[in-house]
Order: structure tokens, then sequence, then C-alpha cells
């Protein structure tokens, strides 16, 4: 906080209470208003991970350049994956198989892009001149982050499948209905022995008919198919609705370059995102709720993918709902923050937070 010195009024405040509310207030004020915008890191440079999630060394692709968006590119709508047909899910699964197929050196494996979210969450990425690592979650920065994370994700398996209007199907477990099978850990992701989509490290009571646990805190539980619909339906609308009408509370709190850590987490966040992972990890691993519940290797897991498409679905709803605040933060240390991805053809791209949030642009 060496810049709150400057405001001059630091002596005056500190003799009584209201001047130390006064003080923590405006240093609140001072963190929103006075950082800078997280600048986009080299990767894989700038990596420290203690759990081996560096980006392969040498890099071989073209230099990092900004990201532009391809308007030529189809419309993609992505459908609920308790939908998909048979040769939808073909695609799916012939499209995994070729990701998990890529060597270790290509930064496009599904190993090198869970190393990438585990960078990136997991406290792997220094800047040069900082004291602490980047952070992705537990702020404003996590839903974005993760749209353009999955962007990418998407691409690389279109590319891959050699079809620009491939899409990643999302888990629509928000939808409580009891005639689908939309709250359950998806079928294709989880019944069949020999299928690409499959993750060996997840809880027991997490496999289907079982629904899923909006309030998990991981394990099972002994709620009835009744009582977790009702439950579950109660989560999406205190933290969704009633919980979020505004771009702090939904998204979080302010992040900027140089912070220690995530402030705090938008409703949304935690519950019901971070508890559906937690929920579909296993509890009995050797590290704990591994893989969907451990930040380092949740997106080893396939079903990390289908589940964030429903929280970017969620987001674009949650923008519908009534209420004049339902709109992304407009802070610069929000619109332009810059992370770095790879992109379907391995190399280095740049994206400004504002193109995230452009959503023609991604079409
Ligand atoms: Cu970086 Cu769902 O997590």
């Amino acid at each position: 906080m060496g810049k709150f010195q400057e405001t001059g009024s630091r002596r005056e405040l500190t003799c009584c209470k209201l001047g130390a509310l006064v003080l923590i207030v405006s240093q609140m004020l001072m963190r929103i208003t006075s950082g800078t915008p997280v600048p986009a890191p080299i990767l894989p440079d700038n990596c420290t991970s203690e759990e081996g999630c560096c980006m392969p060394q040498p890099y071989t692709g073209k230099p990092a350049r900004d990201f532009e968006g391809d308007l030529a590119l189809p419309i993609r709508i992505r459908r609920p994956v308790h939908k998909l047909n048979e040769s939808e899910i073909a695609r799916l699964e012939r499209g995994y198989k070729l990701l998990r197929e890529l060597p270790d050196l290509d930064p496009r494996s599904l190993s090198n892009q869970a190393n990438l979210h585990c960078l990136y969450c997991d406290n792997g990425i220094y800047y040069n001149n900082m004291t602490w690592p980047l952070e992705i979650h537990n702020h404003w920065l996590f839903l974005p982050w993760h749209r353009m994370f999955l962007y990418f994700h998407e691409r690389i398996l279109a590319k891959l499948l050699d079809d620009d209007t491939f899409a990643l199907p999302y888990w629509n477990w928000d939808n409580q209905s009891s005639s689908e099978e939309a709250n359950i850990l998806p079928r294709i992701y989880s019944t069949n022995e020999t299928s690409y989509l499959r993750d060996l490290n997840r809880n027991k009571c997490a496999q289907p008919p079982n629904l899923v646990h909006l309030n998990s805190i991981g394990g099972c539980t002994d709620k009835t198919a009744d009582e977790l619909r009702i439950e579950n339906t109660q989560v999406m609308y205190t933290q969704i609705v009633t919980g979020a009408p505004t771009p702090r509370l939904f998204f979080g709190e302010p992040y900027s370059y140089g912070d220690s850590g995530g402030y705090g987490p938008g409703t949304f966040e935690d519950n019901p995102h971070g508890t559906v992972h937690l929920w579909v990890g296993d509890p009995d691993a050797a590290t704990a709720f591994n893989d969907m519940g451990n930040f380092g290797r949740s997106a080893r897991d396939p079903v990390f993918y289908t589940h964030h498409s429903n929280i970017d679905r969620i987001w674009t709803i949650w923008k519908t709902l009534p209420g004049k605040q339902r709109t992304e933060p407009t802070h610069a240390d929000f619109l332009d923050s810059r992370f770095t991805y790879y992109d379907e053809n391995a190399d280095q791209v740049i994206v400004n937070l504002s193109q995230i949030i452009n959503t023609p642009l991604l079409r």
C-alpha cells in the first residue's frame, strides 16, 4: 500500500476508530483505483511451478502474437452433453483421443493444457519484479481467464478434428428436471470403460445415477434425490439470482498486477463452480480430491471442460436476469488484463480481457 501515503490524509486519521475505519475503506478504494492490469506472462519463461507444471521447453512456435479473433469462423453452438447425438458423441471421443495422443512436447496435449491451468491457478507464474505469483482464482479474473482457456481448448480440438464447427458440450448440472439426465455426471464421460472422456480419479459417489450435490464438501451424501433437487435449485437461486445482483458480487473482488492472491471470489466461483469440482474429485486419492478437486490436476479430467462450458453459459444467462447491474466490471484493471495461451497451432497468443467478453469475436 505504498501509494496510500501520498494522499496526505493519513496522519490525522490514525488516532481514532473512525479514522481507522476510513483508513481501511480508503485503502480498499486505493486498491481498486490505483493498480495496474495484469500483463501477459511469458510462457514458459516465467514459470516456477513446484508441481512440474511448466510448459515444454524450448518453445518452438512463432513469437507470441496478439489475439485478433477470426470472424470467418462459423458460430459455434454449445449443446447440453446429455442431449448429444451419436455422431456428436463420436466426434467428441475422437477429439479427446487425438488430444491424448499428442506428444508431451506439444503444449496442446491434454496434460499440457492441464499444466497451463495448474500454472495460472496454482502459483506457478512469477513475474521477474514481483513478490507474489500470479493468481487466477478467488477474484474477478476467474471467469474471463477460464472462458478463454476453454476457447483455445475448443479450437485445439477443432483443429485436430479438422472441423471448425466443433463445439464443446456443456454439463447442464443446474437443470434439476427429473425427466432428464442433466444433473448427473455425464454418462458419456463416465460409464464406458474404454472412453477417452473418462478419468480414473473420481469420487465413487459421483457416478451415475447419483445426482450432483451443488452444496457438496466432497465425498458422499445421504440426501435423497428429491432433497438434492430442492437444495440444488436453492443453491442456484441464491448464488446466481438473489446473491449476485452486482458485478462485484458475481465476479468477485478486484485483482491487480502484483496483488498477493485473490481478495475474494464471486458467489458463482465458490459454489456451485467449486463444489462441483470437489464433488467429482476422489476424496480417497493420494492427494485428496484429485483430479477435479485439485487446482494442479483438475484440467486433466475431460469433464473439467464440459463443467466450465456450463460456467460460461451461466455467466451469459446471468447478464440477462433482471437488474441494471448485471454487467461485467468496467475498471481498466479488469478490462486490460492480458493472458497468454497456446492456440490451435501451438503458438503463443496474448489475449486482452476486453476481447474475452466480446462473444461475437469469439464466435
Ligand atoms: Cu481454474 Cu474450475 O477451475
